[in-house]
């Protein structure tokens, strides 16, 4: 968002005009403004974990591709990221649907929650396939690995493509409409019944 010109009349012989300064994503504002104990810091540590492993998925799926270091252990490596993601984003995504959608949907908004919610589905998929494709390759690791990079590759822009939408979109768009008093307190007390994969100090 840029900051326009309204209210610089009469500023003429003042001197230089304030610069209007770097334009933040609402997830930086969220990230430098949300309480410490704030039940939406989990959700935003799981997306920060989720994010590091999909990025780490990329580079060994990198590696594999470009004969990288030993094909066995970035098979192994792959499987196991594949794993920690699959793990995170079950834990994760449940936690939206039970303890965000449904206050949504409540309040009359089913657009976000629907689409996000399909969107978990897929992600279900993908990374089934991918912990398969993974183990198969482990046990013939010369076989054609194309599947594995479609997966992964698949995987990988859902999870950034997701995570993008729900800390610029759905999370201000939560704080925006949860406001009547001892909503966070019920988001909360859902929250605390699903493990989670990671500690609020993911960044
Ligand atoms: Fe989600
Ligand atoms: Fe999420």
């Amino acid at each position: 968002m840029t900051q326009g010109s309204q209210g610089d009349g009469g500023r003429k012989g003042r001197g230089p005009r304030s610069s209007p300064g770097p334009t933040l994503s609402p997830s930086v504002d969220l990230d430098r403004n949300l309480p410490l104990e704030h039940p939406l810091r989990l959700f935003l540590a799981e997306h920060a974990l989720m994010r590091r492993l999909a990025d780490e998925l990329d580079e060994y799926c990198s590696r594999l591709a470009r004969n990288r270091g030993n094909r066995i252990e970035n098979l192994a490596k792959i499987r196991g990221l594949a794993l920690e993601l699959q793990s995170a984003s079950r834990a994760h995504h449940r936690r939206e649907e039970e303890a965000l959608f449904g206050q949504l949907r409540a309040r009359g908004v089913h657009g976000p929650p629907d689409v996000l919610e399909t969107e978990h589905d897929d992600f279900d998929q993908l990374e089934a396939d991918l912990v398969r494709l993974a183990a198969e390759l482990q046990l013939a690791p010369q076989a054609d690995p194309t599947a594995l990079f479609q997966a992964a590759s698949s995987l990988i822009a859902l999870s950034r493509s997701h995570i993008h939408r729900e800390n610029e979109v759905l999370f201000p768009m939560v704080l925006e409409l949860f406001t009547r008093d001892g909503i966070w307190d019920e988001v909360q007390r859902v929250s605390d019944t699903i493990p989670s994969s990671t500690s609020e100090d993911e960044s």
